[in-house]
């Protein structure tokens, strides 16, 4: 927000001067859209304490849908007493630059998900556009520009005359979350939308170290895991999330283990396995268990199925393996435990393949 609000200063304390334009890319979740807005209220307000008639205007391109429709949003948003009947896109422009001039405005535009509309519609407007403001000589500049796109590559496709008119002066990268600023972020969401007392400090931390591992670190997905907690906690008529909650949303969002990971291992790794998600399934609180708890869980599952359990040290390889396949997790103290699959679940799974197994022998 700094950086932004730093390269939009121009715009306020020399109005006019330049038509500013940065570009901001950056993967899915990492709060360009967000931070995008913040940036322009923050500008409204700062222009408003210096006199500066500035609007500040985001279209999402992704929802606006071809030329005419990009151009009312614009219009919708800077220039809301404009009539919209009679004029095509590129005349509206025109009037929309009358119209800034008349007022004596300036106009910050965010074009977000615009990689998303060139695609789809191409870049003509954004042509005319950013021809608008250079076309001009001797008067002053009224329109900003912030671009957002997921990457650069959308620029490849640019012909030689737009891309030499919408080079923007200055591109930010918005890198993905890390676990701790995913904490933060969760930690404001559950204070605004949960009860208190429902979502722990550990089922926070345990959404935020998945999001950063297996979701790309895109707050939309810790978000989500969140959300689809909370509403399979409320189901049960749970008063808080629980680990089972949390790891049944991340099974429904996106599935991290499939049924052959876990048909593929060998008999005594699935029974490490039944072990991990019977202890897991009681011991409701907890999102890692001690090896020692789920060698005893193992010791009564190998009684059930007549085996003889293996010693620990070969239970420590066993669990290696397991995570190796993609189908456990283990923390710092190698404690094991299980994400992306509900430990109900996978243990009604289990017990089937293990069934299946008898019947065969
Ligand atoms: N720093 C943050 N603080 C609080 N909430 C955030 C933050 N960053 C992102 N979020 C929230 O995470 C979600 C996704 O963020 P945002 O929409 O800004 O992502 P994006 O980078 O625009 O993704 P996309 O490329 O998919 O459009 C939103 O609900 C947003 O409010
Ligand atoms: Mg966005």
């Amino acid at each position: 927000m700094e950086k932004l609000v730093k390269f939009f200063r121009v715009a306020i304390d020399q109005p006019g001067m330049l038509s500013e334009r940065i570009l901001i890319t950056g993967e899915s979740g990492t709060g360009k859209t967000a931070t995008a807005r913040k940036v322009g209220d923050a500008l409204e307000r700062i222009a408003r304490n210096r006199g500066v008639d500035l609007i500040y205007a985001h279209i999402n391109c992704r929802t606006t849908s071809g030329k005419f429709g990009l151009v009312q949003s614009i219009i919708r948003q800077a220039a809301p007493t404009l009539p919209l009947r009679g004029y095509g896109p590129i005349e509206l422009l025109h009037a929309l630059w009358d119209y800034l001039n008349e007022h004596n405005k300036f106009l910050i535009l965010t074009l977000d998900e615009i990689d998303y509309y060139l695609r789809r519609t191409g870049e003509d407007i954004i042509y005319e556009l950013t021809r608008l403001t250079d076309a001009i000589t001797n008067v002053p500049q009224r329109i900003n520009f912030m671009f957002i796109a997921r990457n650069h590559s959308f620029m490849r496709d640019m012909s030689q005359e737009t891309l030499s008119r919408f080079r923007p002066q200055e591109r930010l990268e918005f890198p993905p979350y890390l676990e701790d600023q995913l904490v933060d972020i969760l930690k404001e969401r559950v204070k605004e939308a949960f009860r208190e007392n429902a979502v722990s400090d550990e089922i926070i931390t345990f959404i935020a170290r998945n999001t950063a591992k297996y979701g790309n670190g895109d707050a939309r997905y810790a978000l989500l895991l969140l959300l689809s907690a909370g509403f399979a906690a409320d189901r049960d008529e749970q008063s808080a999330i629980l680990p089972e909650h949390v790891r049944e949303a991340q099974e429904k969002t996106d599935p991290k283990i499939r049924d052959e990971d876990v048909t593929m291992l060998t008999d005594d790794e699935k029974l490490v396995l039944l072990a991990l998600a019977r202890h897991l399934k009681r011991e409701k609180e907890a999102i890692f268990l001690p090896l020692e708890g789920v060698e005893s869980s193992y010791r009564v599952v190998c009684e059930e199925y007549d085996v003889e359990p293996v010693g620990r040290v070969m239970l420590h390889a066993l669990v290696k393996q397991l995570k190796a396949a993609g189908v456990i997790t283990v923390n710092e103290k190698f404690e094991p435990g299980l994400n992306g699959v509900k430990a109900e679940v996978l243990e009604k799974f289990l017990v089937d393949l293990l069934k299946r197994r008898e019947s065969d022998a």
